[in-house]
Parts: structure tokens; sequence; C-alpha cells
């Protein structure tokens, strides 16, 4: 087990700053899009910047198991797991909203120790070890306390394909909930609730990366996270998931029958 976790976090916030900076000069500069599939982006400054971050990992730590969304698998039979999103939020980024994050997330024998993510252009900086409470720009951050549906600001996603399979979600929410917001990056949607922001979130097929270092920085504050049916969470499949301020997560589970609406 690492002995040096408060080392290892200062490690993966500076790594994480320090990547999100490189994206906003590579935006001044321009940059490539390409496609992995419809309506799935992949931009030449995702890729250097999952490279960074994977360089700098397997210096510190070259024996450790690394999982990237861009490729950057390296598979070395450690405990220890990093879990990156270079950007989330690509398509965002790629049309200059600001509403994308580096995440980074350390795992030991599959729970989660360490969660970062920065969101450069917002200049926030959220982050979270376990046990150590969850911070942003250095505040301790705690969930909301809503209670009712009714005062609910929900946030969801669309995956880039079979979009549809949300609408029963959506239909379902809209009914009741204050607000529901779509911004892009599930990695932030997780901090949001995390700081009070959103309430509750839900979202279909969302990747490891997308929930990893997210998740952890949502539970350290008080938030609970489980698949959308309320079962557990599996930290490396694809998923569909429900996160809340955990006093409003039987209401969702209720809400949406307590099963999964996609199947
Ligand atoms: C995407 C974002 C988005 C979510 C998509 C993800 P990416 O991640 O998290 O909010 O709706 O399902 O794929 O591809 O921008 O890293």
């Amino acid at each position: 087990m690492l002995h040096d976790i408060k080392d290892t976090l200062e490690f993966t916030k500076q790594i994480a700053v320090k990547t999100g900076k490189m994206t906003l000069k590579a935006t001044a500069k321009g940059f490539k899009v390409n496609f992995k599939g419809v309506n799935n982006l992949v931009t030449d400054v995702d890729l250097a910047a999952e490279k960074m971050i994977v360089a700098a990992i397997e210096k510190r730590f070259p024996t450790h198991n690394i999982l990237g969304e861009e490729g950057g698998q390296k598979a070395k039979k450690s405990d220890y797991d990093w879990i990156i999103d270079p950007i989330d939020g690509t398509t965002n980024f790629a049309h200059g909203h600001p509403y994308y994050a580096v995440s980074i997330a350390l795992y030991y024998k599959s729970k989660p120790l360490i969660g970062v993510v920065y969101a450069p252009y917002l200049r926030e900086l959220f982050w979270a070890s376990k046990g150590g409470g969850a911070y942003l720009n250095g505040k301790k951050i705690a969930v909301s306390k809503t209670a009712q549906l009714t005062s609910n600001m929900s946030c969801t996603g669309f995956p880039p394909l079979k979009r549809e399979e949300n609408l029963p979600y959506l239909t379902k929410m809209l009914a009741v909930a204050q607000a529901i917001r779509r911004c892009g990056a599930a990695t932030i949607d997780f901090c949001y609730i995390a700081c009070g922001r959103y309430d509750t979130f839900w979202e279909l097929g969302l990747h490891p990366w997308d929930i990893a270092a997210g998740r952890l920085i949502m539970e350290e504050a008080g938030g609970k996270l489980t698949q959308i049916d309320g079962s557990a969470i599996n930290p490396f499949a694809k998923q569909n998931i429900l996160a809340t301020n955990k006093k409003l997560h039987p209401a969702v589970l209720e809400l949406f029958d307590s099963k999964d609406l996609s199947k």
C-alpha cells in the first residue's frame, strides 16, 4: 500500500494542472479534430494530453497499471490502477465550450484512493483522497441538503450512440425536477454534485475514465453512486449510473422504477 498518499495527491494535482494549461495553449494555436466513431470526437490535444500524463505516471510509478481513454493502457499486474481521461468533454473542447476537464484517478485493489479533476477554463481544481474529504481550489466542499425532487437541480448526458435510450429517464425527471442541465463532461458533473451545484446526475453508457476521479470527489463530499438500478458500480466496466447527494438517491431510484429502463 502507498504510504505517501499526500505526495501522490500533490503529484496528481500537478500533472492535472500542467496538462490543463497545455490544453489552453493548444486551443490558442489550433488543433486537429478526428472521429473515433459517429459523434465521438478526439483531437490531437487529447492524444498529447494523455501522453503527457502517462509519461509522468510511468516515470514516478513504473510498476502501476494505467488505463487511459485514448488507448494508453498498460497492464502490469499491479494492485494500483491509474484511470485517466485527458480531456473529458472533448466535444466541448473542440467547439470552444469551456466545460471540459482533465481527470486523473488512482485506484488500489479496485477501490478509489485519489481523484483529481481540473477544469482549466473555469480555473477549478477539484480533488479528494480516500477518507480525506473533497476540495475545490483548496476549500472543503460538501453535497447539497436538497431533500425534495421538486427542488432538485438534475443533470444528465447522452452517449454518442443510442441517445434515445435516455428519453424514458429524461421524461420522468423532467416531470418532477426544478431544472435539468446537460453540459457535456461527466467528470465535472460529479464534481458539481460534490460542491452542491447539482443534486442528481444520471447517464447511460459511461466509461470507467468518465467516472473514476469525479466519483471519489463526490463520495468524499457525501454523495452516493450506484448503477441506475441501484446495484453496485463496477469500476472497470461501461455502465448506466445514478449519482446523487445521497438524500435523493431513494427518490430517484423510485422515480426510475429501480430498474434499468434502457433495457
Ligand atoms: C464524454 C463526456 C460527456 C458524456 C459522454 C462522454 P469524452 O466524455 O463525459 O459528458 O455525455 O458520454 O463520452 O468522450 O468527452 O471524454
